[in-house]
C-alpha cells in the first residue's frame, strides 16, 4: 500500500505530466492501467452514471469506499479519489480520510462546493462554501492523515461557479497554507484560456491538476507549455462514455440482425474476459491446493 502512495508523489515530482483516467469499478480501472495511464481517478460522475443516479451527492461515502476498496485491491497504479465536497463538513472529512487511507487510496480530492454538490457541468446554479469553511476541511484532512505521502488535493470550483480568476487565486493561496499538496483547477470553458489566466496569476510552485473535458482539443504538449507546474491531466469520463456507446451499438446490432454474428468480431472473446477475471490463477491455485493436500496426507 505504501508503494502505491509513494508512486503518486514520485510521478508528480518529475518533469512529466501524469495521465490519469477516470474509473468507476475494478474493470474500468484495470483497463486504464493496461492502457498505460499512470494513475486512475475514481470519478463521481462515472460511478453515479454506472449506478443510474445523479452525480449530486446521492451515493454516500460508504458507497464510494466500498467500490474504491475493490479497485485498490485490483490495480497497482495509484488511485485518486474524487470525494466531491467531502461528504459533509470537516468532521465528515476526517472520517473519510482515515477510511480512504486505510483502503490504499493515494490521494483525496475535495472540492469547495456546498454539500450536497452538483456535477460541475450541470446547468444549474453552483454554490461554493466560504474559504474558511473549506480550509477547515483541508486542515481536518491534514490533521488525520497518517502519512504525508497521502495527497490532499484541493479542487477549486470558482470558475465553474462564475466567481472569476481573482477568487480562484485567493482561495488557492489559502488552501495551500492549510495543507493542500495539490491544486485542481476546474473549468468548463471550451478552450484552455481560463486555465492559462489562472496559472498566470497563481504565483506558486504547487503542483496543479486539470480536467480537460470541455477543452478537449488542447494536447498534452500544449498543456506542458502552459506551465511546468501542471503535473496531472485527468480524462475523467471518456471511459464510461465510450463503453455506453459501444454497448448501445452492440445491442442495436443484435436486435436489428436477429443474431450476434455481426458483432462477434468487434467484441472481446470469452477467453479474454477470463483474463480480467484471473480465471487461470484460480484454476492453478485449486490444482496446487490439491497437490499440497495429497503431499500432506
Ligand atoms: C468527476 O469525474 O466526477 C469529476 C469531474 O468530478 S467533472 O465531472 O468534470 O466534475
Ligand atoms: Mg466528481
Amino acid at each position: 500500500m505504501r508503494k502505491l502512495i509513494y508512486t503518486l508523489r514520485e510521478s508528480f515530482s518529475n518533469n512529466n505530466i501524469s495521465k490519469i483516467a477516470g474509473c468507476h469499478n475494478p474493470l474500468s480501472a484495470k483497463l486504464a492501467q493496461e492502457a498505460g495511464f499512470e494513475a486512475v481517478w475514481f470519478s463521481g460522475f462515472e460511478y453515479s452514471t454506472s449506478m443510474c443516479l445523479p452525480d449530486a451527492s446521492i451515493l454516500t461515502m460508504s458507497d464510494h469506499l466500498s467500490m474504491i476498496s475493490s479497485i485498490t485491491r485490483t490495480i497497482h497504479i495509484p488511485l485518486i479519489a474524487d470525494c466531491d465536497s467531502g461528504f459533509g463538513d470537516a468532521n465528515n472529512v476526517a472520517y473519510m480520510v482515515k477510511e480512504y487511507e486505510q483502503a490504499g487510496v493515494a490521494g483525496v480530492c475535495i472540492e469547495d462546493k456546498v454539500f450536497p454538490k452538483l456535477n460541475s457541468f450541470c446547468d444549474k446554479k453552483q454554490d461554493l462554501i466560504s474559504t474558511e469553511e473549506f480550509c477547515l476541511k483541508l486542515l481536518s484532512a491534514n490533521n488525520v492523515r497518517s502519512s504525508k505521502e497521502f495527497m490532499i488535493i484541493a479542487r477549486l470550483e470558482s470558475l465553474i461557479a462564475g466567481k472569476g480568476i481573482e477568487d480562484a487565486v485567493s482561495r488557492a493561496n489559502a488552501y495551500i497554507k492549510v495543507g493542500a499538496d495539490i491544486i485542481l483547477i476546474h473549468s468548463k470553458a471550451s478552450d484552455v484560456s481560463e486555465i492559462k489566466q489562472f496559472i498566470n496569476n497563481f504565483d506558486s510552485l504547487t503542483p496543479i491538476i486539470i480536467i480537460p473535458t470541455t477543452y478537449y482539443k488542447t494536447t498534452i504538449e500544449e498543456i506542458h507549455e502552459i506551465s511546468p507546474n501542471i503535473k496531472g491531466v485527468i480524462y475523467a469520463n471518456q471511459g464510461i462514455r465510450a463503453s455506453i456507446q459501444a454497448i448501445k451499438s452492440t445491442y442495436a446490432n443484435i436486435l436489428a440482425n436477429g443474431t450476434s454474428e455481426k458483432v462477434e468480431n468487434d467484441i472481446i472473446s470469452i477467453q479474454e474476459a477470463f483474463l480480467y477475471q484471473g480465471m487461470e490463477e484460480y484454476v492453478q491455485n485449486y490444482e496446487y491446493l490439491k497437490r499440497e493436500f495429497n503431499n500432506l496426507l
